[in-house]
């Protein structure tokens, strides 16, 4: 990676993304790109911004030729709440971005990274210990255009020799950016709420396990798995990965040992809830392991120490 073009980056991922990528790589050699151009966000303001409406091929098109860039970071999407609720825009942005994103990447010679999910997986697959290949057979939109999107990636390495890498992403949690509509919220949610109120209701049922990563090392896989030699990947698109499996009880209990009056409460809603019971309670991530050395650093109670400090400046 050299020079890098990324979508989305105004978002959860992205926001941390671009200010590391622009550490390591030089902000020079990242083009940060997404629909809206907030005045006062550090993507912004910080590097090369560029508007980008990913479902636009042509001016994605030119924003590659005119930065000649070698590698494509395209995270633009919607998470699995609101693609639930607008599962058609949710195929046309998800699908018709990626699509052009592959396209333009193939014209060009890219390496290309795009996140798929825990949401590739469905009702009929093995909830614990997933296993790297298995049945995948999502319930929602969200899972639908994932899938769709890992063999789209497959697609495009076999028959064009695209460099294709994707990883399946659990909830990711981060103080930057929020998240938008994801059904592993909560797990964000939840430590904003106990520094304002010490208490918060939970539309996850208790009981209900998920895997989950802090962003921290979440954007430090993707450029591992991204300098990764190409060799040594065999299940490109895309790798389990995961930092612990949680309920919303395990985080109520990592918080109460830092404030021990927080109060955690239920008020679940059934469309998330729905999409929680078809995901697995715990993948297992020794492809990613084996093939790119994957090896995250944050569990629960690390987690939770930093996640508190660093919210307390900017919530309190
Ligand atoms: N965090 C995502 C979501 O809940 C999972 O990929 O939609």
């Amino acid at each position: 990676m050299k020079k890098i073009i990324i979508t989305g980056a105004l978002g959860q991922i992205g926001s941390e993304l671009t200010t590391r990528l622009r550490e390591v790589y030089g902000t020079e050699n990242v083009v940060a790109t997404d629909i809206r151009q907030p005045e006062h966000s550090k993507v912004v303001t910080d590097g090369i911004f560029e508007v980008l409406d990913v479902t636009d091929a042509e001016r994605m098109r030119a924003l590659v030729e005119d930065y000649t860039v070698d590698t494509f970071i395209h995270l633009a999407a919607l998470l699995s709440a609101v693609a639930e609720a607008k599962p058609q825009l949710a195929w046309t942005l998800n699908m018709g971005g990626l699509m052009n994103a592959l396209e333009v990447s193939r014209e060009f010679d890219l390496k290309f990274f795009t996140p798929s999910s825990i949401g590739a997986f469905g009702p009929e697959t093995p909830k614990d210990q997933t296993p790297q290949v298995t049945i995948q057979r999502p319930t929602t939109m969200y899972g639908v255009t994932k899938v769709s999107g890992e063999l789209l990636g497959d697609y495009y390495f076999q028959k064009f020799g695209v460099d294709t890498r994707s990883v399946r992403f659990p909830g990711l949690i981060s103080y930057d950016t929020l998240p938008g509509g994801g059904t592993t919220d909560y797990a964000v949610d939840i430590y904003y709420e106990a520094l304002r109120n010490n208490a918060y209701t939970s539309f996850i049922d208790k009981g209900t396990y998920m895997d989950m990563m802090y962003m921290p090392d979440a954007v430090d896989l993707i450029i591992q798995l991204m300098e990764a030699d190409s060799d040594q990947l065999t299940h490109r698109n895309a790798y389990n990965v995961s930092a612990m499996s949680i309920a919303p009880e395990d985080v109520e209990k990592a918080i109460q040992k830092h404030q021990p009056g927080f109060k955690l409460s239920y008020d679940v809603d059934p469309v998330r809830q729905g999409i929680a019971n078809s995901w697995p309670n715990a993948i297992d991530t020794s492809a990613a392991q084996e093939e790119w050395g994957f090896s995250p650093k944050y569990d629960l109670e690390k987690m939770t120490a930093d996640m508190l400090s660093k919210l307390k400046v900017k919530v309190v």
